[in-house]
């Protein structure tokens, strides 16, 4: 099968290509700003760049939206920044998929939720706070409804593996492994579902073997404040001084809402393949020192 990567310079995307390379299927990966020796350039904003791949010769099977703006925040103080970034590059990937009749992925959050009652199954009622959490609801449904074979994943809370180490896990992980005590400020009311990108690509890579369409939400049974997270993270290196300051939401002033009982229930998913183990996060920090 082959399948594009639309962000594979990134986390999430990033994992895929590894994943799905391993098993053996032709992957083109691309990047936007941050180029990688595994990745091509690719700007899902502007389809007729020069630079952009040459689709007609990989001829896509399978396009997998892994770009996004992802910084919360910046999304609710530039709403129409935030738009072009996720709904229209999405609509643009659309586009390249109909040209190829490609399936499609779209991957997506818990914060199409409000956070009154999470962890969330896929059916429950969407009640975004956030510009962000609103443009990919927005980009979701128009993929659903995009009258192609298409499937969204929701996640949210993504640690792991990754070029760049970005994320909160692999940062703190790499403060303390640095010997750098850490000074941290953290919401210790917002609860999510905290995933390892490898078993978020293993997941997808079943569901798209198997031609599984629809909504799924991808989660292990962690469920877990950021305080707490970083608590476990700080418990593998117990010689390590540090401050933590814990907060509440409201007071921390971000311009964006937060879904406060986030998180999502990936008993859909497990209920299809009751063999797969989500690793959680002690395996993976078992696994890093
Ligand atoms: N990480 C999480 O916890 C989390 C939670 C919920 C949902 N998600 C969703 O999962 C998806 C992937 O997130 P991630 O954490 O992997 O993000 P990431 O690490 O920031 O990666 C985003 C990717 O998108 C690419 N990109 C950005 N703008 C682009 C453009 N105009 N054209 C082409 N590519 C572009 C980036 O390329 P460069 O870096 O090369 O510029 C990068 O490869 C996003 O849709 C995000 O909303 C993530």
């Amino acid at each position: 099968m082959r399948v594009a990567i639309i962000g594979a310079s990134g986390l999430v995307g990033g994992n895929c290509l590894q994943v799905f390379s391993r098993k053996g299927w032709p992957c083109l990966g691309t990047h936007f700003g941050f180029a990688t020796e595994q990745t091509v350039y690719y700007n899902t904003l502007e389809p007729d760049h020069a630079q952009n791949p040459d689709w007609d010769s990989f001829a896509p099977e399978v396009i997998v939206n892994c770009g996004a703006l992802t910084h919360v925040d910046h999304c609710e103080q530039h709403p129409d920044e935030s738009f072009e970034k996720t709904v229209q590059s999405n609509r643009n990937i659309l586009k390249l998929a109909r040209k190829y009749g490609a399936r499609v992925v779209y991957i997506s959050t818990d914060y199409v939720f409000d956070g009154e009652n999470g962890p969330y199954t896929e059916d429950a009622p969407q009640n975004p706070l956030s510009v962000y959490g609103l443009h990919k609801q927005t980009a979701e449904r128009e993929t659903l409804e995009s009258g192609l074979q298409a499937l969204v994943l929701r996640i949210t809370n993504v640690y792991g593996d990754e070029i760049r180490g970005k994320n909160f896990v692999a940062r703190l992980l790499n403060q303390l492994n640095e010997g750098r005590a850490p000074e941290l400020v953290l919401p210790a009311d917002q609860y999510a579902t905290p995933v390892n990108a490898a078993d978020l690509a293993q997941a997808l890579y079943l569901l798209l073997k198997d031609g599984k369409t629809g909504v799924y939400h991808i989660a292990s049974t962690d469920w877990l404040n950021r305080v707490q997270l970083a608590l476990k993270v700080l418990s593998f290196f117990p010689e390590m001084p540090y401050t933590l300051r814990a907060m509440r939401t409201a007071d921390m002033q971000q311009p964006a809402k937060r879904p406060l009982f986030g998180g999502l229930i990936a008993h859909k998913f497990l209920s299809e393949y009751p063999e797969f183990r989500f690793s959680g996060v002690d395996m993976y920090l078992l696994s890093k020192i």
